[in-house]
């Protein structure tokens, strides 16, 4: 696997790539590799002739309350893990090498942007969009892949790709869990003692939502109110949105039908989590969950 710090070596390697017509698979990263970034360069491994993966901790997506400085890195765990999958090359860049001194271009996408993480970390998409479409320009991939636990991203993504003429194709791939269900997060490590424990609460309050919309209820108030009361069952849980918006372009709705998304983001102890589901909900009635 090549490993590239500048922007010059990962084009030359992309470069070679393309002149024997391999297509390229990307899989943006901001490394502290677990089994959700492994799935997305398997997936990608399965459908690319080449796959980058690039490691960049983007300081212009975190509020200044927020994680930077501690967020957790491990690049020689990352680089091994990502060799074991067959990732091609992987490019790490500085954040010189990312943002120069004179440095004063944003991307952003907005509405779709309005709700869920994007009201609750303001310009976090924006940090997002700029970065992606920097990597999107550097790396020049046909298909790049996202994970479903950041479902927002990917729709934010899918719309900037589609609003900028961005010819790569946007692959959403499903959320991983642990063998309890808690989605696999990076910043899981941070919870500790009953903190993990208290977090289960986060998917299961998506089953009991399911299975709700299974039996019948279709009044997406009631169903957030019946999220609601589960996750603040467990003390250690403060909600910071649980929402409910249509598919695809997350808008609010009053009846459950076709295909939405119920969005979960919650604090256990400093430690924000996000998860979610797509439902369908059938007009007879039954409802089967995607994950
Ligand atoms: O999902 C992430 O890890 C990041 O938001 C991304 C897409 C790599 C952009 O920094």
């Amino acid at each position: 696997m090549l490993v590239c710090h500048t922007i010059n070596e990962i084009k030359s390697f992309i470069r070679q790539a393309a002149s024997l017509g391999k297509t390229i698979g990307f899989v943006p990263t901001m490394g502290y590799f677990h089994a959700g970034h492994l799935a997305l360069m398997s997936e990608a491994k399965k459908t690319c002739g080449v796959v980058v993966c690039s490691i960049f901790v983007n300081q212009l997506q975190f509020g200044p309350q927020e994680d930077f400085a501690c967020y957790p890195r491990d690049i020689e765990r990352d680089k091994r893990l990502a060799e074991e999958v067959g990732v091609d090359a992987i490019f790490i860049p500085s954040a010189e090498e990312m943002y120069p001194p004179r440095f004063s271009t944003f991307v952003e996408t907005k509405k779709i942007t309005d709700c869920l993480c994007g009201k609750s970390r303001p310009g976090h998409f924006r940090g997002v969009t700029t970065v992606v479409t920097k990597l999107f320009n550097i790396i020049q991939p046909n298909m790049a892949f996202f994970g479903q636990k950041d479902f927002q991203q990917a729709a934010t993504i899918q719309r900037m790709v589609e609003d900028l003429n961005i010819e790569v194709k946007i692959v959403l791939v499903p959320t991983v869990r642990d063998k309890d269900g808690l989605a696999l997060s990076s910043r899981n490590i941070y919870l500790k003692g009953a903190q993990r424990q208290a977090a289960l609460n986060i998917p299961r309050s998506l089953a009991l939502a399911a299975q709700a919309v299974e039996n019948g209820e279709r009044d997406p108030a009631k169903v957030k109110m019946a999220v609601c009361n589960k996750l603040t069952a467990e003390p250690l849980v403060e909600i910071d949105y649980v929402e409910i918006y249509s598919l695809p372009y997350l808008e609010e709705i009053s009846l459950l039908q076709g295909e939405v998304l119920l969005a979960i983001a919650a604090k256990i102890g400093k430690t924000r989590l996000i998860d979610n589901l797509v439902l369908k909900v059938p007009d007879n009635g039954q409802s089967s969950p995607k994950r």
